[in-house]
């Protein structure tokens, strides 16, 4: 069996820090639709709605955001969920009355006002 060898040359040419770029701040949004219908799910309470403005207003105000539409963030029963990537805040039971607060916050929180 061949030896490994451990390549050092290739990691001090190409430090990790200089090859990845960090994560662009993006804003998950749940839009599942679950087939079982006695489950709470975010599609039936007005997400993709929501998804729309958000996407909506995030273009007008230039955020520099990621919108990814997703299917269930584990916060079924206080939906519509959305979460700001990576590791960021939980948007929980908004609607689209509530997108223009939402993106009032987010923009905080992008502008480095508000903790992430
Ligand atoms: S269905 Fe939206 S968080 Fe689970």
């Amino acid at each position: 069996m061949p030896k490994l060898r451990k390549d050092t040359a290739t990691l001090e040419l190409f430090p990790l820090s200089d090859t990845l770029p960090a994560p662009k701040p993006t804003l998950l949004i749940c839009i599942n639709k679950r087939m079982d219908t006695t489950r709470p799910s975010c599609g039936y309470r007005g997400s993709i709605e929501l998804a729309d403005a958000i996407e909506k207003g995030v273009a007008e105000r230039e955020l520099g955001l990621e919108i990814e539409r997703i299917h269930c963030l584990g916060h079924c029963q206080k939906g519509p969920t959305m979460r700001l990537a990576p590791g960021g805040k939980f948007y929980l039971g908004k609607g689209v009355d509530d997108a223009d607060a939402v993106l009032d916050d987010l923009a905080g929180r992008l502008n480095g006002k508000k903790s992430f």
